[in-house]
């Protein structure tokens, strides 16, 4: 397999970082862009090259030149639905006008291939045909989903223009070690934090608001698939199970020992009551099927959480 070297945005973030880790498992060479809005330096992996930027920044020109990067993994964005409800012209401004100066800098310099974290869970809306397919029309509820689709067709414009190569790839909840329990999406992460130190958790959609959740290893392994295979392809990263979250909270209060009972609130505004995606064409395209259970993620997210917890009390006593 021919070696690269890859520009990931986002790489200091919760699914960028893991992305990192497997290209440069894979044996290619990486090079982070990332504000630290969200993500932090200790995520980025000791052999990545690191840059705090903003991927809004015409400086992003100097990191296409000094590393020739051949593919570019776009994970860097603002995920967050209730901010993007609140503040749809940050949330326009980081994902839409952020990517375009990215695909400017990707066609000025020849990248062979975009890779683009899209998400399945905001842009479908609440469809009635469910598991959905790539087929079904996007109905975006929040202002993220619609800058996300708008980013898919900007990546699908500079295909035609520029001939840019690109896999868009659709993903589910994602959930894993790394991702913040303080932060306002990553349900698994904040429920696993809550219940550790005692607090109640609500669950919004009175628990039953329902989606499909994949590990974020097995994200990763897709997006290392896709180097090679889905020219030009848009496919769900779909476990086709739907999971509500009172599901959630049954198993992560099994992981946590808690006792108390969940207070149950209707769905905040830009939030869909459930969606879930199949992974059919995703196998079919890139080989690739989720291969950790959820009972097996919501330990290894619950053994995190817990980890961190400690290291962050050990650093309050010093
Ligand atoms: N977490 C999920 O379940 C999920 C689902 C669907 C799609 N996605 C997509 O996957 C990608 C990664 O999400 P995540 O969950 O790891 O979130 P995250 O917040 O952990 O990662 C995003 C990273 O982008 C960085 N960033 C934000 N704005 C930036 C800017 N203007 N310039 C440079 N860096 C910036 C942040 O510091 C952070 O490190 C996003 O594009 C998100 O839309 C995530």
């Amino acid at each position: 397999m021919s070696k690269h070297t890859i520009l990931v945005t986002g790489g200091a973030g919760f699914i960028g970082s893991h992305v990192v880790d497997a290209f440069i498992k894979a044996g290619h060479t990486v090079v982070v862009v990332d504000d630290l809005s969200s993500g932090s330096v200790k995520h980025v992996h000791k052999d990545a090259v690191f840059y705090e930027m903003d991927i809004r920044s015409p400086q992003l020109q100097e990191v296409f030149a000094a590393h020739a990067p051949t593919i570019v993994s776009h994970h860097a964005a603002q995920i967050d639905v209730r901010k993007s409800v609140e503040d749809p012209l940050y949330d326009a401004d980081v994902n839409i006008r952020g990517t375009i100066n990215l695909l400017e800098m990707c066609v000025a310099h020849g990248i062979k291939k975009f890779l683009f974290a899209s998400t399945g869970g905001a842009i479908y809306g609440s469809p009635t045909d469910l598991p959905a397919d790539e087929t079904c029309p996007p109905k975006p509820e929040s202002p993220y989903g619609t800058s996300k689709l708008c980013t898919e067709n900007y990546i699908a414009l500079y295909s035609r223009i520029h001939k840019l190569s690109y896999t868009i790839l659709r993903y589910p909840n994602v959930y894993g070690p790394r991702q913040s329990p303080h932060g306002e999406a990553g349900v698994c992460a904040i429920l696993a934090g809550m219940m550790l130190s005692g607090e109640t958790p609500v669950l919004y959609g009175q628990g039953k608001a329902f989606r499909d959740y994949v590990f974020v290893s097995d994200i990763a392994a897709a997006n290392v698939m896709a180097l090679r295979k889905g020219a030009q392809e848009t496919l769900n990263l779909g476990s086709g199970n739907a999971v509500t979250v009172q599901q959630l909270f049954d198993q992560i209060k099994r992981f946590t020992n808690f006792t108390k009972k969940p207070l149950l609130k209707p769905l905040r505004p830009g939030e869909v009551k459930g969606i879930y995606i199949t992974g059919e064409r995703a196998a079919r395209v890139l080989g690739w099927r989720p291969t950790v259970s959820l009972e097996a993620g919501l330990q290894q997210t619950v053994d995190f959480v817990r980890e961190q917890r400690t290291e962050t009390e050990a650093e309050h006593s010093r």
